[in-house]
């Protein structure tokens, strides 16, 4: 991984900002991710998201964190939060930020225990593919307290396969839908192609079960997204 993603949020912190983040998928043409939103404060916020933090209470851990901005609203509300992610750059920033405690680690490493494990701003792409979930969800599994809580966020995509009469054309041949190729670029540099999964919530119910998790969903979006909490 190169860290394009990281070195946006670095430059965007340090007031360097020109650009903004090109994505694609296997399944999309270039789209913008503007910078500013991975620095969005509660009310800029989703209400799936918003809802997840009212929710999150105990020892937090935020997967994924990014600069930071979900950390950073538990902070402020006095909840101790644990913040990590793979990107260098992110965890930087989330530190500059304000993040207490983070660390650049995958989830894959983490051994801590933990009352709430938050996973937001589509949390089942870490997963990259379906054969993954079990794997992650196991694991994240072992990682709560006994009361313990999984809040984790994602879209049913199939909208997305829809051509204008309303049919689908997806290849029933190929893999689960969810699944995609994902491309970002930063100032005309590619970053290394990524895997990143969408993940409906009645699949994830059905490896939750599988794995040992109940599955209950908390809120739904206006657009095929939806908050799950996962519990022992
Ligand atoms: C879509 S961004 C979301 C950032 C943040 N949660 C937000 O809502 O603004 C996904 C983040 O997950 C991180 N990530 C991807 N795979 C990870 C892994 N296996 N362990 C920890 N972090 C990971 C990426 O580096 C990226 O910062």
């Amino acid at each position: 991984m190169k860290d394009l993603f990281g070195n946006a949020l670095l430059d965007y912190h340090n007031g360097n900002y020109t650009e903004d983040i090109i994505t694609s998928t296997s399944i999309s043409d270039d789209d913008v991710l503007p910078l500013p939103y991975l620095f969005r404060r509660f009310k800029n916020m989703p209400k799936l998201e918003q809802k997840a933090l009212k929710l999150a209470k105990g020892w937090v851990l935020d997967v994924g964190c990014g600069t930071g901005s979900h950390s950073l609203y538990l902070q402020e509300k006095g909840v101790t939060v644990k913040a990590i992610d793979i990107s260098r750059g992110a965890i930087e920033v989330a530190k500059q930020r304000g993040v207490l405690h983070a660390e650049v680690k995958n989830i894959l490493a983490e051994t801590d225990a933990f009352d709430t494990i938050l996973l937001l701003m589509n949390g089942t792409g870490i997963f990259q593919e379906l054969s993954q979930v079990s794997k992650y969800l196991s694991h994240l599994k072992r990682l709560l307290k006994p009361n313990g809580q999984i809040l984790i966020d994602s879209s049913d995509i199939k909208y997305m396969y829809e051509d204008e009469d309303g049919g689908l054309w997806q290849d029933m041949n190929a893999n689960y839908y969810g699944e995609l190729d994902y491309f970002l670029s930063y100032k005309g540099e590619k970053e290394l192609p990524m895997k990143w999964l969408y993940l409906d919530f009645n699949t994830l119910l059905t490896v939750c079960t599988s794995v040992g998790l109940k599955c209950e969903l908390i809120l739904e979006g206006e657009h095929f997204d939806y908050l799950a909490r996962l519990s022992l």
